[in-house]
């Protein structure tokens, strides 16, 4: 399976997603990396692995469809199965969605449906709630949005701070991430072997 993926800032989930490749967690390999912040420290990691990097600025181009084509035309060139957003803060366009249908997917730091959108970890800091948490989800055109393909819970204690509840939704996410892609990489394996079967 050849992965894409998107992302923004830091780049600890690209990471994560990169090493259960090498360890064999991930039955894949991640052929590309998309950012649309050039200077973020994903692109740094992505340099260092080796691992072909587009950067871009969304304002180059007049359009989000005018640089969703040119996305869609590469990862096609790199004959991409999977689109995995890792912190990209971007809702994903018609152009892409339509060329990457089921086959997008995100985590976010919440338990979805709570506390969608930015700032999720304050978010639920902020609202006091004792449990908290990641999901991964498949894309669709709204924020936060799609079905959930897994989550697990993080519990806010009462010395938590936004710092220290990110870090343990981040060590949460880094082992969530693959084993989600891995088990939809299965998923769709099976899927493709029994359409293969019955139209045989
Ligand atoms: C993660 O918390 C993820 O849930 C959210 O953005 C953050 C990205 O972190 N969508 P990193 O850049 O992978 O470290």
């Amino acid at each position: 399976m050849r992965i894409a993926v998107f992302a923004s800032g830091s780049g600890s989930n690209f990471q994560a997603v990169l090493e259960a490749c090498v360890s064999g967690i991930i039955k894949g390999e991640v052929c590309q990396v998309v950012c649309d912040k050039p200077g973020a420290y994903v692109e740094t990691r992505a340099e260092r692995a080796g691992v072909p990097l587009f950067s871009f600025s969304p304002s180059d181009y007049e359009s989000k469809k005018a640089f969703e084509t040119e996305l869609v035309a590469l990862l096609k060139e790199q004959q991409v199965d999977l689109i995995v957003l890792a912190g990209y803060m971007r809702l994903i366009g018609p152009v892409l969605l339509g060329a990457f249908e089921g086959r997008i997917m995100n985590i976010h730091p919440s338990l979805l449906p709570s506390f969608p959108g930015l700032r999720a970890v304050e978010q639920a800091v902020d609202a006091g709630v004792k449990v908290t948490g990641v999901t991964v989800h498949l894309v669709d055109e709204g924020m936060d949005t799609g079905p959930i393909l897994a989550q697990k819970p993080v519990t806010i204690e009462p010395e938590d701070t936004y710092e220290t509840t990110a870090a343990k939704i981040h060590r949460i996410e880094h082992s969530l991430y693959p084993e989600t892609i891995e088990a939809w990489r299965k998923t769709a394996e099976e899927r493709e072997s029994t359409w293969q079967n019955e139209h045989s």
